[in-house]
């Protein structure tokens, strides 16, 4: 473990989904002072949970002065926040695009807004981007534009953020097992998909890399590959 990074105050964001909840756990097993954000609150022991609805830009201010008052800083984030509307292109209800749009493109640049200002010149911001921004999958022309679109977001936040020294990282997931997947309608074998206990070290040790180094985007997949 970098001991540069212990008792880092961190935001994750999706802090009561699969991959934000296995995240969470993982930074505060390393030692970091974990804070989730999402618009549920998680039982969590600690209390470092926040109410934060990425569509709300007061919710998210509200949440990160909370951390600077009671940590006196906030060092990284985690961006893990945002469901999926899936329904063939022809069935797509255009209303439903929106929604996709507004948690993963709009709502992941309200947070980076407010990010750049909060985080200090060390800081590291992971964005949980997915392959669906890539590659396409049948059922997912929502939810890959969204996720497409926040792809190229980040990108260009990675190169403007740089001259604050702020490294901006995204992780394209395969399939991860997650409530993500819940009442989809097609069937999955969700045996085959990654545990979201085995994403979670992974994107903490990106917030990990050396201070030399940045990586700014990385792919990991379920070990049988594509479902
Ligand atoms: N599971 C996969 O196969 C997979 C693959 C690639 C990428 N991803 C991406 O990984 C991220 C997390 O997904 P997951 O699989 O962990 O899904 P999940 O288990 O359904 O969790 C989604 C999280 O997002 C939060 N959220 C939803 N809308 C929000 C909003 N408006 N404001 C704040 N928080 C909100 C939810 O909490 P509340 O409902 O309490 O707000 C929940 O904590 C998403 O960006 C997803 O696109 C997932």
């Amino acid at each position: 473990m970098n001991a540069r990074k212990t008792r880092r105050a961190v935001l994750v964001t999706g802090g009561t989904g699969g991959i934000g909840g296995a995240v969470a756990g993982e930074l505060r097993r390393r030692g970091a002072r974990c804070w989730t954000g999402s618009r549920r609150l998680t039982d969590d022991p600690d209390a470092r949970t926040l109410r934060l609805d990425v569509r709300d830009e007061r919710s998210i201010a509200t949440a990160i002065d909370a951390i600077t008052a009671r940590d006196g800083r906030l060092d990284d984030a985690v961006l893990a926040h945002g469901g999926g509307r899936f329904a063939d292109v022809a069935a797509l209800d255009p209303v439903a695009i929106r929604d996709d749009l507004d948690e993963h493109v709009v709502g992941t640049l309200r947070l980076l807004r407010r990010l750049r200002g909060a985080l200090g010149r060390d800081g590291s911001i992971v964005i949980v981007g997915s392959i669906a921004a890539t590659r396409a999958f049948p059922g997912c022309g929502s939810y890959g534009a969204a996720k497409a679109a926040q792809r190229m977001l980040a990108l260009v936040a990675a190169e403007e953020f740089r001259a604050d020294g702020i490294r901006v990282t995204l992780v394209h997931p395969g399939a991860v097992d997650t409530p993500l997947w819940d009442g989809r309608e097609e069937s999955f074998d969700r045996a085959r998909m990654m545990p979201a206990a085995a994403l979670a070290p992974l994107i903490a040790d990106l917030l990990e890399t050396p201070p030399g180094a940045h990586v700014t985007e990385v792919t990991v997949m379920p070990r049988g590959g594509v479902l």
